[in-house]
């Protein structure tokens, strides 16, 4: 119940909120001098005036890509006297190859790109600009894998450097999806790996260290002790080693606290943020899956929950379906939806990528359950997923689930 003046208190925990803001890039990237020392070496060529080699870099959300690459990015930019031009380019807004040309031609020539001038236009000017210098324009494309006609775009950069008599384009780019390679035409991957760099997840260890460093000037002294920075870290490492993660659940720790005016944030709070924030996780990666992956996950999430009607296994901790079951539930919830219920292996297809995006896990059932069946376990809580789905799918939350 808070009003106006509660907001303007000082608060009791926070010291500055800024450093724990996911946008945040702290000066000192630590356990990434490697890495950040890999994006130099493919940044160095460009100052000196030649084309450097094209890099891709990938690795599991909030391993530092975005992070160690905006630092590279501003020390090439401090660097004065340099033919070296950059364009950051966040894929995720500038999704086509469209706005892909036209955010660089904005970036470093503004008045022109203002003007709604068209791709060969852009690409004109574009050309014109490097060549009359000789500039090394370097491209980083982070979360490329969002680009609509990428293969469009990789082959447009690439096809600068055979039009131009001097200059150069280099490419990174930047991808969270471990799996993008295989969707890539050869000719674009042969063009962006010609180097490749892999982000590893964080140890729990290194979590501990980037979070502590952060509560050194976020947080009062003394508000929040290593057992609850401890218990995060480890928290996050177990969900993929994600930084961001870990960050989303030390502010939210604090709010928690700040909320029940407490001057400390205890384990309660750290165990009550853990929860929040893995379902915000929860709830960001099943509202951007495919309709039938949806609808497959839907009926795992159902039959999870569903009580004696339908024969599943369990230790006394985990529940475990039968494949061949939860592909006539799907097929029964498609039907109901009138549309139609895609084959059992497209189905097999399915869960594969389900189970690669870490929603569910499957086992071989091994002997004696009905000759040889695939088992699955939803890995995340079946009433959150439930719940997210039916909003999702049926625009309505049904009145059983929270
Ligand atoms: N080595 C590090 N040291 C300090 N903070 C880090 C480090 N790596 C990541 N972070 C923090 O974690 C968050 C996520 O990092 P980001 O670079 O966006 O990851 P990615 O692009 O791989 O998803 C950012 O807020 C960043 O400040
Ligand atoms: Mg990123």
């Amino acid at each position: 119940m808070s009003n106006l003046n509660d907001l303007l208190v000082e608060s009791r925990i926070f010291a500055n909120r800024e450093v724990l803001s996911p946008h945040y890039i702290p000066k000192k990237l630590i356990f990434r001098e490697k890495e950040i020392n890999n994006i130099e070496r493919a940044l160095a060529p460009s100052l000196k005036g030649e084309r450097g080699r094209n890099l891709f870099i990938y690795g599991k959300t909030g391993t530092g890509k975005t992070s160690c690459s905006k630092y590279v990015i501003d020390e090439v930019n401090d660097i004065p006297n340099t033919r070296a031009r950059i364009s950051y380019i966040n894929c995720r807004i500038y999704n086509s190859r469209y706005r892909v040309l036209n955010k660089i031609v904005s970036d470093h020539l503004p008045t022109y790109a203002k003007r709604g001038y068209g791709a060969v236009d852009l690409y004109e000017k574009l050309t014109s600009w490097i060549e009359e210098d000789s500039k090394i324009l370097v491209i980083v494309l982070d979360e490329i894998d969002v680009v609509r006609d990428l293969d469009d775009l990789i082959y447009t950069l690439t096809r600068i450097n055979s039009d131009i008599k001097a200059g150069g384009v280099t490419i990174i780019g930047i991808s969270n999806k471990v799996s993008f390679k295989e969707s890539l035409d050869p000719r674009s991957l042969s063009t962006l790996y010609e180097t490749e760099l892999v982000f590893p997840p964080y140890y729990a260890t290194e979590l501990y260290a980037i979070i502590k460093d952060r509560v050194l000037t976020g947080f009062k002294p003394g508000t929040i002790n290593d057992d609850v920075l401890h218990f995060i870290a480890a928290t996050a490492a177990k969900e993929g080693g994600d930084a961001r993660l870990s960050l989303k659940m030390l502010s939210k720790a604090g709010e928690l606290a700040e909320d029940k005016r407490q001057s400390t944030v205890g384990m309660k709070e750290a165990e009550e943020a853990a929860k929040l924030v893995e379902s915000d996780v929860v709830y960001d990666l099943i509202v951007t899956l495919p309709e039938h992956h949806k609808l497959v996950l839907y009926a795992i999430a159902v039959l999870t929950l569903s009580g004696g009607s339908y024969k599943k296994l369990t230790d006394g901790v985990d529940t475990y379906l039968f494949s061949g079951e939860v592909y006539n539930r799907y097929k029964s919830i498609t039907e109901s939806m009138h549309k139609e219920a895609k084959s059992e292996r497209w189905y097999r297809k399915y869960l594969s990528e389900l189970e690669m995006q870490g929603l569910v896990a499957a086992f071989e059932s091994g002997k004696g359950i009905r000759g040889h069946t695939k088992l699955i376990k939803l890995l995340y809580p079946p009433q959150k997923t439930k719940s997210v789905l039916e909003k999702d799918i049926f625009g309505t939350e049904a009145s059983d689930s929270k």
